[in-house]
């Protein structure tokens, strides 16, 4: 009986140390967001430090739709027609790139007529329906469930989007019963 408990241990234990390596991989992974086509630093364009572009000018519709839309190449153009970068290294969360020639993609994807494939950082089952406008209109402020994006050079995920985030929310700030049961009922996120 020993002996097997013994030779049962390792494949055991290496199937622990697989998983503990796999999960650890994945949280560090979805911490630091996607890797994109171009590295678009949010810290750069909107950091308090630097541009400070407001994120509406590049998400314009936010407060008007559901969803607030990644701005197209010919909106990075309005300024990139003009800007080339300055031929700089940047440590841009770990790696290092040099600015000159990240811009150069952009005006590449624009002279080929193409849009740049962007990977999504935030992503929601089919099922669900959310909603930006009514939040905005609310008063919520980006950082509530995006986090401290001006301070990112690649955005993440800061908080697992799951159902208890939305319904804890939902809960603490109802006005009343009545708004209490509208954003507990199901048909609400799920139709
Ligand atoms: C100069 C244009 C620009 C500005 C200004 C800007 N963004 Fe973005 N944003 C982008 C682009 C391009 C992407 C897609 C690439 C990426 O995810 O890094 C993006 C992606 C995002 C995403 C992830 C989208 C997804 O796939 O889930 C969030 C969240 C976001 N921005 C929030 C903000 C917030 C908050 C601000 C203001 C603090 C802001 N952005 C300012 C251009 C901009
Ligand atoms: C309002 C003007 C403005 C807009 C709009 C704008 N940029 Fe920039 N961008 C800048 C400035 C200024 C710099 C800094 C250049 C420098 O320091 O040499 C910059 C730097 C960059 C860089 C190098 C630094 C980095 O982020 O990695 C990239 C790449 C870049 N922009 C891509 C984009 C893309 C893609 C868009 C559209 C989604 C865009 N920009 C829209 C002004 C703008
Ligand atoms: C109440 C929470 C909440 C607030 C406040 C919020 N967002 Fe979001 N945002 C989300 C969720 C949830 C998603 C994923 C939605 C989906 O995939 O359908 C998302 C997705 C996005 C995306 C990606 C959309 C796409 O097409 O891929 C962008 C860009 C974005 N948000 C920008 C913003 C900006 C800018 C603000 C502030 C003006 C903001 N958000 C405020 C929860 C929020
Ligand atoms: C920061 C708090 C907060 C978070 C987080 C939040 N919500 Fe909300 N949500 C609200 C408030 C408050 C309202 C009521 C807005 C209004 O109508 O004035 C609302 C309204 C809604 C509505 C409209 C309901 C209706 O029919 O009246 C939907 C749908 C919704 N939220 C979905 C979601 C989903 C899905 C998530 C999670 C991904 C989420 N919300 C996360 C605070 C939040
Ligand atoms: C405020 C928005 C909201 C409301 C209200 C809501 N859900 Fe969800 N629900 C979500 C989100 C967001 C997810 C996605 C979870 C994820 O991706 O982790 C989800 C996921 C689910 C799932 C998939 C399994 C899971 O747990 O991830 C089921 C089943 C579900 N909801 C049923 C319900 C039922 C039944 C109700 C009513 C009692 C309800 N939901 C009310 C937002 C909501």
């Amino acid at each position: 009986m020993r002996k097997w408990i013994t030779l049962l241990s390792v494949p055991l234990l290496s199937l622990a140390i697989f998983l503990g390596l796999y999960f650890f991989d994945n949280a560090e992974s979805s911490n630091k967001g996607p890797v994109q086509p171009v590295r678009f630093s949010h810290k750069i364009h909107a950091g308090a430090e630097n541009d400070q572009i407001p994120c509406q000018y590049c998400h314009s519709f936010v407060d008007v739709s559901p969803n607030p839309g990644i701005p197209s190449v010919q909106k990075c153009m309005g300024c990139h027609t003009h800007i080339a970068g300055r031929d700089v290294e940047y440590d841009f969360g770990g790696t290092t790139i040099n600015l000159q020639q990240e811009i150069a993609k952009v005006r590449e994807y624009w002279a080929k007529k193409e849009p740049i494939p962007w990977n999504k950082v935030n992503t929601m089952p089919g099922y669900v329906h959310f909603n930006h406008k009514r939040h905005i209109k609310r008063g919520f402020e980006c950082a509530t469930c995006h986090g401290d994006v001006a301070n990112m050079d690649q955005v993440y995920q800061v908080t697992r989007l799951n159902m208890g985030f939305c319904i804890t929310c939902h809960t603490e700030n109802a006005k009343d019963h009545e708004e209490l049961a509208r954003l507990k009922d199901c048909l609400s996120c799920h139709y």
